[in-house]
This record gives C-alpha cells, structure tokens and sequence, in this order.
C-alpha cells in the first residue's frame, strides 16, 4: 500500500498545537487567547490531563448569563470530561461521532495525555472523499487499443482480415482504379462523382493551391528559423500562420459551407506549402502549382519544375490514395478530439500533425530507407537485424497496432515498386523476407510483417522524391482523411474526454505546509 494510505486516521488531520489553558485560568484570558489564536475552542488541562474543554457556544452561553468574564473561572463553564478520539481512530468514525454529538470538536487522546485536536471542519474535508484501498485491476486499455470511441461512415480497418476501406470501397481497389480527386470527392461527399462532379471539384482544388501573399513572404524565415529543416515543424508552423491569415473560426460559429470550404483549401495547399518549404529550405524560391496538372502530378512538379512523367505520377497517386485515411489512427483521432471541443479546423490538422511527426506514426518511411542503406546487402541483412532486434530496437516499416497479417497497403504498395523497377525494389523485397522471418523466430506469436512504411520509402524514392519529403508527403494525403473526419465531428459533435484509471498514492493527502 502506498505511503497516503494512512492519510484516513485522525493522526494525519488533527492540529499538534493545541491551544490550553488551566481550570483556573478566567474566562476573560482564555477568549483572548482563542481569539489571538484564531481557534474556537481550548482544551482545559489539568496535571497534563484534559479535563474539560471550553468552546465558543460555551462563551456564548456565558454572555447569556450575564456573569462577569474577568472574573469567572474556566471550570466553572466548561464542558468537564469530554469525549475523545484516540489519534489512530478512522477518520469516518471520527467524522460519524463528532456528527451524532453534535460537537464541532474533538481533543485527541492517547493514554490519558492530549496529543492534538481535531476539527468538524477538517473532517469535512476528507470523510466525503472515498479512498480506494485496493485500485484494482487498470481498467484502462493500454495505448487504447481495441476501444471503440466513436461512430464513422468514412471508413475502417480490418486488421486480421488484412482489409481497410474508405465508405463502403476497398481502399487499395480505390487506388488501382480511381485518382485522387475522385477519391477526395468521395471522403468529403460521401459518394464518387461522376464526370461533371470530377470537372467541378477538380477546379475547385486548384482555384484554392495558391498560397496567400502574406504567408508567401513568411516562408522563408519560416523555413530557414531552425539550424536544420524540420519539415513537419515547418509545415505545421506555416500551415498555422495561413490559417491566422485567411481566418478559420470555431466551427460552431460558421456554417457547413464555410466548414467545407476550411477542409477544401487545408487539403488543397497542404501540398503547396509543404514543396514551397522544401525548396526554400534549399535555397531554391519555389515553384507556383501547376493549374492544368492533376493533384498528384502537380505535387511532383512543384518539387522540380517539370512535368513529371505519368508513369510517376501514377505511382505516387497509388501511394497518396493508399494512405489518405486508416482508420482512428493517432493523428486522425487528435485530429477528432480537436473537433470535439469547437475548436477551428485549423487547431484540429496542426494537432494531427504533430501527431504525425513520431516515428511510431508517421515518421518512419525515410528511416526504413535508412536501413536498407545500413544492412548495404543481401547477405547481411540476417545478421543486422538479429542485433537490432535482440538490441530491444525496433525495426523500421514492420509491425502495425491493428494489422495482425499483411498490411494490404504494403502489398499494393510492392506491387507498386515492382512496376517502378530498379536495384532497390529487388533488395527491398530481400530484406523484407528476412525481417519477417527473423521477427517470426526471435518475437513468436506478435505477427510481425511490414507495414505500409516499408514500401512507401522505396516507392516514393524511387520516383525522385528526398527522403526529407517522405513524412510530408504523407501529411499531403492524409489532411485529406483528418479533414473528412472534422467535417464528420462537426456534423454530430460530443465533446471526447475520456477518463483515466488513477494509481499513484491513495489521495487525498494534507498539503504539508512549505518548508
Ligand atoms: C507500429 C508499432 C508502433 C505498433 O506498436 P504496438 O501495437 O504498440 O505494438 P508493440 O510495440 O507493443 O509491439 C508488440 C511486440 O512486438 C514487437 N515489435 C513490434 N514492432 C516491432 C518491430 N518493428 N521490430 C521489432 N519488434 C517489434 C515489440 O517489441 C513487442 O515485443 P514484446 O512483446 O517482446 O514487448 C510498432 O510495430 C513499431 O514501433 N514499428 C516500427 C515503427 C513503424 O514502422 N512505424 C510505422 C507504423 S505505420
């Protein structure tokens, strides 16, 4: 039991220092003392025995009467013999006595001597207040998994089936057959579009890629603050100042249109910004969105300049429809706990985000290519990753919270590579045979495969983009996803504040007075 469970006996709450006076003492002295002490009440002793004690309806009792306070005795007002706790009474029991007596105090006892005095007042303070002795089992779920905490039409992830959708379509489907734009329509609008709704949503994107002129002119000091480029500090930093600068409200203060339109043009310069960034942070200016180019290929044109070829742009399309949402992953559920609270659209994706930036979530993709650069070959990636992993490391692009057998966007996402070509793909799927089968020998049981970051990397270094960009790239998508699930908060909010299993030292504790 910890240190505050003794906190429920009298001993823990009475005051030590105990006012006192003698049976002989006048009534006059001894109400001067009390007020000089700010107390109401003293215990009258006798050979270091309470014998009586005198309180203030006892003094009131004596101006009633009339008599003379210089000259009256204490023995002669007070209440001789009273009832008594002994310091190691349970502080209920205490509480329950004081109330039937109707006393407001209580001398403490032990052995016949005074040891201290305890008050209505300071009992009050605790009794109502249950302590847990025993707290139990935690009936929080760890890292809240398996806890459903919401309902959502946009989508959800099987993970022992190795299946993940967005509405009612599979997701990887989604990517084999369908663009961005289509696939975005989709989220927000809850259905594909067809040709004339693809003509008009398109155009609505690339009327709002641009970046407003007065967070133009902030980029550069912006992207150039830190000695190295952070690129999810910077992007969420710009991203904030846009937000100031056009404006986003609470979204319980502006209606549906206006809400949409804050998730339209969040997702639609996401991409802008985070090139523009980029580039700055290169000493290069950067490059105006492409207006005749799709969301993907113009994504690769802003890196460079130049119109990407479709082969590439096709790639990086797959990858940005396949991880455009996932379920109540962590950046998507801050995403949604923002919302909750009415907080702007803004707030909500600067929050995801951050979340987005731990390499638990999002920051993975460029570290798994750092392996791949580490173990060099083939041949040595047996011996590498048996060291990491019996090191207690944690091998980058492999393990998923929901997944339990392969991760359907790594599969697509292989296949992907494998169209693409070149040395790296083959190496890639090398190691990834290797990783699995070492997980599977030295973590039996966990069910172990890559997960979407492990191709992702080489996928998305495979079509030119810095390894600097692979986290952001996948910000780029999945504002799409945090955005459909504000509009979906918004439309049926309850504020989320769960609870939590508390087990630190059984309160309530007295606050010790500063040493
Ligand atoms: C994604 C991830 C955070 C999921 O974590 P989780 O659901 O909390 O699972 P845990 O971290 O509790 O892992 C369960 C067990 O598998 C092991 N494990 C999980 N992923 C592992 C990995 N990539 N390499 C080695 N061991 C791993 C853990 O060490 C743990 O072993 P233990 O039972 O001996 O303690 C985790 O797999 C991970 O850190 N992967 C690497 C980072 C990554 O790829 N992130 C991108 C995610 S899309």
């Amino acid at each position: 039991m910890a240190d505050g469970a003794k906190v429920r006996t009298v001993a823990d709450l009475m005051s030590k220092e105990v006012l006192t006076v003698a049976p002989t003492d006048t009534v006059a002295s001894a109400c001067a003392l009390m007020l000089e002490r700010g107390v109401g009440s003293t215990v009258v002793l006798h050979d270091d025995r309470p014998v009586g004690i005198l309180t203030e309806r006892d003094l009131v009792r004596i101006t009633a009467d009339g008599a003379d306070l210089a000259t009256a005795m204490v023995s002669q007002w007070m209440t001789a013999d009273p009832d008594s706790v002994p310091s190691n009474a349970p502080v209920n029991d205490a509480f329950v006595s004081l109330r039937q007596h109707g006393y407001r105090h209580f001398p403490v006892v032990d052995g016949g001597r005074l040891v201290g005095m305890v008050s209505l007042r300071d009992l009050l303070k605790l009794a109502p207040i249950l302590q847990i002795e025993d707290p139990g089992l935690p009936e929080s779920r760890r890292g809240l998994e398996g806890v459903m905490v919401a309902e959502t039409a946009v989508g959800d992830v099987r993970g022992t089936e190795g299946f993940y959708h967005y509405r009612q379509y599979n997701a990887t489907e989604l990517a084999e057959k369908r663009s961005m734009e289509d696939v975005w329509h989709l989220l927000y609008e809850g259905h594909l579009p067809d040709r004339a709704e693809r003509e008009a949503f398109t155009a609505e994107i690339a009327s709002l890629r641009q970046i407003p002129s007065a967070v133009k002119e902030l980029l550069p000091a912006i992207a150039n603050a830190g000695e190295t480029f952070v690129p999810l500090d910077a992007l969420r930093s710009a991203y904030s100042t846009l937000v100031t600068s056009v404006g986003f409200r609470s979204w319980m203060d502006i209606d549906r249109a206006t809400l949409r339109e804050n998730a339209m043009r969040t997702s639609a310069v996401m991409p802008t910004l985070i090139m523009a960034l980029y580039r700055l942070s290169q000493g290069k200016d950067p490059i105006d969105p492409h207006p005749d180019l799709s969301y993907a290929a113009n994504y690769l044109y802003m890196l460079t300049g130049e119109v990407p070829d479709p082969g590439h742009a096709r790639a990086i399309e797959q990858y940005l429809i396949s991880t455009t949402d996932h379920g109540f992953n962590s950046s998507t559920f801050t995403a949604r706990v923002i919302t909750s609270t009415g907080a702007d659209l803004g707030s909500a994706v600067v929050g995801a985000i951050g979340a987005l930036s731990g390499p638990l979530h999002g920051g993975a993709p460029s570290r798994a290519l750092d392996m791949l650069d580490a173990i060099g070959t083939p041949d040595q990636a047996d011996a590498w990753i048996r060291q990491h992993v019996l090191a207690g490391e944690k091998i980058m692009g492999f393990g998923h919270r929901i997944y339990k057998t392969d991760d359907p966007r790594s599969v697509m996402l292989r296949g992907v590579a494998e169209r693409l070509g070149g040395p790296m793909v083959d190496f890639a799927k090398q190691v990834e045979k290797t990783v699995v089968a070492v997980l599977a020998e030295l973590k039996p049981g966990r069910q172990l495969y890559a997960n979407v970051e492990f191709y992702a990397g080489v996928v998305m270094d495979n079509v030119g983009l810095p390894r600097t960009l692979f986290t952001p790239t996948f910000t780029s998508s999945r504002v799409i996803g945090w955005t459909s699930h504000v509009l979906e908060q918004a439309a049926d909010n309850r504020l989320i504040r769960p609870s939590a299993h508390y087990d630190g030292p059984p309160p309530p504790v007295p606050v010790p007075d500063p040493v």
